[in-house]
């Protein structure tokens, strides 16, 4: 079965969707993005991914008209032409295409494409088993809470990790601080079993699923803080996991060459993971 994509009023086999080569988005990285997570077929938590592409598209002047409703509509029919039960909806919305020119286009022709594919159950093995992330610095400019297409500093952190066997590279800031994941936020529950992860700042993305977690961590009676914490807190840590729309919960057992409590996901990050995934079964 051949893919379908949505681009611009038209859904499309992959082989013919594609954009202009002046999109901007292609050549300035001008452009916001969201992935969801399709679980039985049904897109999770849309209005929050919609809250914060509204945003992101606000802070960066775009004003895309599209309804949300609409929108709505266009990610579920690219879902079902997929036939994605287990999966991601990708959607992409650029400042459109213009001769290059890096101010503003006057009258920008936004430009929207969405795609879906299946993927393994991010709830599988991973989820189970933990995984090892490295560190390394974070040179990403200063507004990571936009989530903005320019994801060169990402793509090189994880291909670091990749090249070493590891699931991903946590990001330090050049005082030591874990800021989040290249593609994911960073946790850690310290050895009095308080679960850790940086507050909302232009230093983090406010992850959908972080503010999930955060929710069932609350009202499950943990005690939750969001502050910033180090690379040296992390390798004491009693357990530490990441959270993601691709992973969900997924424990870390091994940051760089250290073992992160004995080494297998601990009670709180197992808690954690079982209350979010009920909570979006
Ligand atoms: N990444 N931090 C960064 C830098 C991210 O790129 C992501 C998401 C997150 C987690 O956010 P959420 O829980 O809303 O998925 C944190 C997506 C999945 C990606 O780029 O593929």
């Amino acid at each position: 079965m051949s893919r379908i994509a949505y681009v611009d009023g038209q859904f499309l086999t992959h082989d013919f969707a594609v954009t202009h080569i002046e999109d901007r988005a292609t050549q300035f990285g001008d452009g916001v993005y969201e992935v969801l997570a399709v679980v039985k077929g049904k897109l999770i938590d849309i209005e929050l991914h919609f809250d914060r592409l509204d945003r992101s598209l606000r802070e960066l002047e775009m004003a895309m008209s599209l309804s949300r409703a609409a929108l709505k509509l266009i990610l579920q029919e690219v879902v079902r032409l997929n036939r994605v039960i287990e999966g991601l909806c990708y959607l992409q919305v650029s400042r459109g295409s213009a001769p290059r020119n890096h101010s503003f286009p006057n009258k920008p022709s936004y430009s929207l494409i969405v795609t879906a594919r299946r993927s393994e159950p991010a709830s599988g093995k991973i989820g189970v088993e933990g995984v090892r992330v490295i560190t390394t610095p974070d040179q990403r400019w200063q507004r990571r809470d936009i989530k903005s297409v320019s994801l060169l500093p990402n793509v090189l952190a994880k291909q670091k990790a990749t090249e070493v066997g590891a699931f991903e590279a946590w990001l330090i800031h050049n005082d030591g601080i874990v800021t989040e994941g290249s593609r994911s936020n960073a946790w850690i529950v310290d050895n009095a079993g308080t679960v850790i992860t940086h507050h909302e700042s232009i230093d983090i993305l406010s992850g959908v699923t972080r503010n999930r977690v955060l929710q069932v961590a609350r009202s499950d009676g943990a005690k939750v803080i969001e502050r910033a914490f180090t690379a040296s807190e992390a390798k004491e840590a009693r357990e530490a996991f990441l959270t993601s729309t691709s992973s969900f919960v997924v424990p870390v057992t091994q940051i760089d060459d250290t073992v992160i409590g004995d080494g297998h996901p601990g009670p709180v990050t197992k808690r954690l993971r079982r209350l979010y995934l009920r909570t979006i079964s």
